[in-house]
Formats: structure tokens, sequence, C-alpha cells
């Protein structure tokens, strides 16, 4: 069953990980599904079953929002001084460190990432996603308001409290750094957990749970349900017990979770999806912009949110730019994400690879020009070619919707006016990138896309610290900085008169 003796030596914690079926966390207890039932996942860059992993469903989600519901209405964690809740969280953070090889091994096979990037992107993220978020458990802070109301004077403040129960459905495009995005400020407020990780990648949240109880959270404050989107997924965010639901995934299941969401009115929080502009004037640094477009589609095998995967580039310098951004796409070598020679591993799933490379063919048939890759690598595993289609336009699907893969449309614009109206032609809003050395230039556009983060003469800069979120279709609120705080925290309004 497991596939972890290949080429490099991998943490001797992934081999016994994924040598037994994996039980779900609830109410701090490892369990087999109600059901009994088991889901597969695969190790993407063979197409082979990696492990079996119980397969919760609405029974479970039920047990699981018990168990929360008790830990955050009378259960240790409702008392627990907030300094406390940092200590533990800070504690869960060195513990994930300590283990940073299992985790990185176990994305590698489970995700198909590179080994290399899963150390030094996914899990280092992590530990300081919770890092960060342990030091907010102490500083979350109401204010003391002035009342007008003629009469008496009053005194008056506010709370902030936390939501409650919290539903977290969780994408595979990064697995572990998700789950530390989505439970690092749910903690730090105090709030209690459901977790549902992706079903093609539920290994790492796992292996989390795991340390979630050795750094001493009591139980039930994490319950970790995997499954998937459809029976598990549906019934966290419906369940009525269930006080807010945060949810990262595709536009389309976002919507779905409005809804489900309605019954009860549980807050929401939605990261979705992207079609991000990375726009390069003539008068940026063309190398550095050509190195900043690849790497705006080209990380993470393009499965990001905010890949940059619409590159307008100013007429002059189109040429130029496309063959750059062709050649670095020509360079990066495919493999399976534990080759220490790979750059680019397979996309998860075989559902991914279809659908990349169905928009591929429908880009080619509506005349786009691949000037680099156009299809999949090899017959085994699920490997896609970085691809630079050119000969696009807007009306073209490959232009308008998420692809999700390493596929980048090159389009060049002429003027400033033309290139906003390109750039914000989409029902997305997530991320974007503008290369030029005139600052006021870069001021000027930067005020005027209609998204969620701009990035200026760089792409893909992600800190704790730093908001992210999107625009329009791509999502509702913020998450990471302090702004993630108001998706877990209520406002409590106390007033008395004192004279
Ligand atoms: P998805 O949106 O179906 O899956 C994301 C999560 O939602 C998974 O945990 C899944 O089990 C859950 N889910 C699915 N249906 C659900 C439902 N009805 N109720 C509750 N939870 C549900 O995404 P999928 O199918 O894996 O990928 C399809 C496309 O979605 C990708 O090609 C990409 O365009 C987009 N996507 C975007 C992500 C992002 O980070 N914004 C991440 C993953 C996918
Ligand atoms: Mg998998």
């Amino acid at each position: 069953m497991a596939t972890a003796t290949q080429a490099v030596r991998l943490d001797e914690k992934v081999t016994q990980f994924v040598s037994k079926p994996r039980k779900m966390l609830i109410n701090g207890k490892w369990v087999e599904s109600a059901s009994g039932k088991t889901f597969p996942s695969y190790n993407p860059a063979t197409g082979e079953i990696l492990a079996h992993v119980a397969e919760g469903d609405r029974e479970d989600i039920n047990r699981a929002v018990a168990a929360a519901r008790a830990a955050f209405d009378s259960g240790p964690w409702s008392k627990m001084t907030p300094s406390e809740r940092g200590r533990l969280i800070w504690k869960l953070a060195d513990l994930i460190e300590k283990h940073s090889e299992a985790f990185a091994g176990l994305e590698s096979l489970d995700n198909g990432k590179p080994l290399a990037i899963a150390r030094v992107a996914d899990v280092p993220g992590a530990v300081d996603m919770f890092r960060y978020m342990a030091g907010w458990a102490t500083k979350i802070e109401g204010n003391t308001i002035p009342i007008s109301m003629p009469g008496s004077k009053f005194l008056a403040y506010t709370l902030r409290e936390p939501v409650g129960v919290v539903g977290q459905i969780i994408p595979w495009n990064f697995p572990l750094l998700m789950a530390s995005w989505k439970l690092g400020p749910a903690l730090a407020a105090g709030c209690t957990v459901v977790l549902k990780p992706a079903e093609q990648t539920p290994l790492s949240a796992l292996l989390l749970g795991e340390l979630v109880q050795e750094a001493g959270i009591p139980d039930g404050v994490v319950n970790i349900v995997p499954g998937y989107g459809e029976t598990a997924g549906a019934a966290l965010a419906s369940h009525p017990d269930v006080d807010k639901i945060a949810f990262t995934g595709s536009t389309e299941v976002g919507k779905l979770i409005v809804q489900a969401a309605a019954g009860n009115l549980k807050k929401v929080s939605l990261e979705l999806g992207g079609k991000s502009p990375n726009v390069v004037f003539q008068d940026a640094d063309l190398n550095a912009s050509i190195a900043g477009a690849s790497l705006g589609i080209f990380f993470n095998h393009g499965q990001c949110c905010c890949a940059g995967s619409r590159l307008y580039v100013e007429e002059k310098a189109f040429d130029e730019v496309v063959e750059g951004v062709a050649a670095e796409a020509s360079k990066i070598r495919l493999g399976p994400g534990v080759e220490p020679t790979t750059d680019m591993g397979p996309l998860v799933s075989e559902e991914q690879l279809n659908r990349v490379c169905g928009y591929l063919e429908s880009g080619l048939a509506e005349g786009a020009k691949a000037v680099a890759g156009g299809g999949r690598h090899g017959d085994k595993g699920y490997f896609v070619k970085p691809t630079v289609l050119v000969n696009t336009h807007e009306k073209m699907k490959v232009v308008r919707e998420e692809i999700f893969g390493p596929v980048v449309t090159a389009i060049p614009f002429r003027d400033l006016d033309d290139l906003v109206s390109k750039a914000n032609g989409t029902v997305y809003g997530l991320a974007s990138g503008v290369w030029t050395r005139d600052i006021a230039k870069a001021h000027h556009v930067a005020s005027r896309l209609r998204a969620g983060t701009v990035w200026i003469n760089c792409y893909n800069v992600f800190d704790s610290a730093l908001p992210f979120g999107g625009y329009k279709q791509s999502g509702w609120g913020r998450e990471m900085g302090h702004e993630v705080l108001e998706l877990y925290t209520e406002v409590k309004s106390v007033c008395l008169p004192i004279s």
C-alpha cells in the first residue's frame, strides 16, 4: 500500500503513517467512521493508493459537532485564559516544526508537490501561522465607546467574543497550510472546531491532529473528520449547531456553502477561485517580470487560487516577455515530488488532470497557440506540461475560467485604460501583479485593480500578518493578519448608566 520507498529517504514517520488505515479525531479519540467505511488517498505521481482513511459522513459530523459544542459551551476551553490558549497554540507550532520532515514527506506524497517546496513553503508557513496567531490570543480587545444619550452618563464598551463552534472545510492544494490558516485564528479567538480536510489530501491534517493532542489542547476543541464534500462537507455546512463555516475551495461549492448555511444563518467566510491578472509594462525590469510571471503561474503547478493565470504585457514588450516565460516553462523538470531533481510534480488527481487537459483542448480548438507545453506529460501519474498560450482573447474559456493548472494565457495591451478594463474583466478578484519601474503608475494601477491583493514587482508574497482574500466572486472576508480575527469573533456592546 505504501509507496514511500522512492528516490529520497522519507522521514520514518511517513512510511509508518501510511502503513495502516487512518482514523478520525472526535472528542480527543481516534475512531473509525460510524459506517465503518474508509476511502483511499492516492499518490498522484503514480495513481496508486497511498493510504486508507476513515470516511466521515453525517453521523460522524454530528458526533464531532456535539463534541465541539460541549467543549465550547462548558468544557475546559471556555475556562482557559487567553494566555494559556496562546501557549498551547505556540506549543503546537513547535511540534509541527519538530516533525517538519514528516509533514513535508506526507504532503509531497499525498498532494504531489516537490518535497523541497513543502519544506520551504507549506510546513514553515504553517508553523509561522500558528505562532503568529498564538500571539493574538492575548490581544483580542474591544473598545470603549462615547455615548451621547441625554440624561445620564453612560459607560459603554465592546467585547470581542469567540463566534462559537466553527466548521472548516479546506482544499487539497496546500493541505497543512490551509489547516493552519483555519485552525490558528479559530483557536486564538477561543472557538472550537470541526475540520474537514479535502478527500484528495487528508493525511497531513490527521498527523496534525496527533500533535494537537500532544500539545495538550483539550479534547473536543479540535475534531478532524475526513470525508467527501457532498457528504461530510455538506453535513457540516448545514449543521444547525455550527455557528460559523469557513471554506476554501471552488466558487461553485462556495455558493453551495452559502445555501447550506442559510438554515441557521451561520456566519460564512469564503476563500474561492481566481483568475488573477499579472501585468507587465514595457518599462519594467523585464527579466524580473519574466521570472515573476513564471513563478506566478507555475508555483504549486498552478494549483493556487491566486495563480497569475492571465498575463497582460504591454504591446512593445509582448514578444520578449512571452518568449522568456516560454523558455522558463520549457526548463521546468517534471517528476514525482519526492525525486530530488523534480521542479514540478503531478496535478493532485485524475479529475484535475482531465479538467486541465480539457481546458487546453478547448483553448487550442478555439485558436490559441501553445508556445510552451500544451498537454499531458507521460502516461503515468497526473502530469501536465507547463503551458503558455498565445492568440487568446477574452471570450475564450481558457481566459475566463479558473483552470487551476500550470497554464497561462498571454495577451498584449495598448494603454492603461485598456489594461485596467481587461484586468478587471473577470468575475473574480483575488490577486494581481503589476511590473513597472514607474512608482506612480504602479500605485495608480494598484488603486484601480478590483482585487484583494496587488503585488508590485513581486508575486506570491505571503505573510501571516498580511490579509488575504477576494473581491467579487473570489470570496467573503480576509484570512491572516488581524483582519482574520473578525471572522472568528462576535462583537458584544455592553452599556450602563454610571450617573
Ligand atoms: P471543491 O471546491 O469541490 O473542494 C474543496 C473542499 O470543499 C473539499 O474539502 C471538498 O471535499 C469540499 N466540498 C466539495 N463539495 C462540497 C459540498 N457540497 N459541501 C461542502 N463541502 C464540499 O474543489 P475541487 O473539486 O477539489 O476542485 C475543483 C476546482 O475548484 C479546481 O479546479 C479549482 O478551480 C477550484 N479550487 C480552488 C481552490 C482555492 O484554493 N480557491 C482550492 C481547490 C479547488
Ligand atoms: Mg492524495
